[in-house]
């Protein structure tokens, strides 16, 4: 059978930090599912469900066992729907650590047999967040290393218009 992951999100908008950790669980399982999910904690949002999934869809194009998908619900119900072995977390410092905790445990009562994994960040993107790419575009810096290029201007125009 084959191993399938779930990387999961909100990506407003995807980042360079997700694509690395997407691209690992992409060398370590047969299929990851990229699934942009609703964090109910996080209001509002630069960009709608659709565009996020195409930013991630054109983010990851050279990946070929990558899939996006988009799901208003539990992500350990889609985690079971998609016979998935393993939800796969970027953690980048002490203080993701608790919130993550917390979720991994709520998944895990919720289904079971669903592994959550963490990967932890590359040093180099430590510091990066969906939050820091907004805040610094839109105080007008440069994002060019934060964000994949395919989707660069995408984020530029958005801001633009705002
Ligand atoms: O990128 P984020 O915002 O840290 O991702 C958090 C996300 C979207 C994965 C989380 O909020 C989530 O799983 N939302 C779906 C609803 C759900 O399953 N909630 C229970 C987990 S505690």
């Amino acid at each position: 059978m084959k191993s399938v992951a779930i990387c999961p999100g909100s990506f407003d908008p995807i980042t360079v930090g997700h694509l690395d950790i997407i691209s690992r669980s992409a060398k370590m399982f047969d299929k990851v599912i990229v699934v942009v999910l609703i964090n109910s904690r996080k209001a509002g949002g630069m960009f709608s469900p659709e565009e996020r999934v195409d930013f991630i869809k054109r983010s990851t194009a050279h990946i070929p066992n990558v899939e996006v998908d988009f799901y208003d619900g539990l992500l350990a119900d889609y985690a079971v729907k998609k016979g998935a072995v393993a939800i796969v977390k970027g953690l980048r410092v002490l203080s993701d650590y608790e919130d993550e905790f917390k979720q991994a445990l709520t998944n895990k009562k919720l289904a079971e047999n669903v592994e959550t994994v963490f990967l932890v960040t590359n040093t180099e993107y430590m510091f990066l967040s969906s939050s820091v790419v907004k805040e610094v575009g839109n105080f007008g810096g440069d994002i060019s290393d934060f964000v994949p290029p395919e989707i660069k201007q995408d984020i530029i125009d958005r801001i633009g218009e705002r």
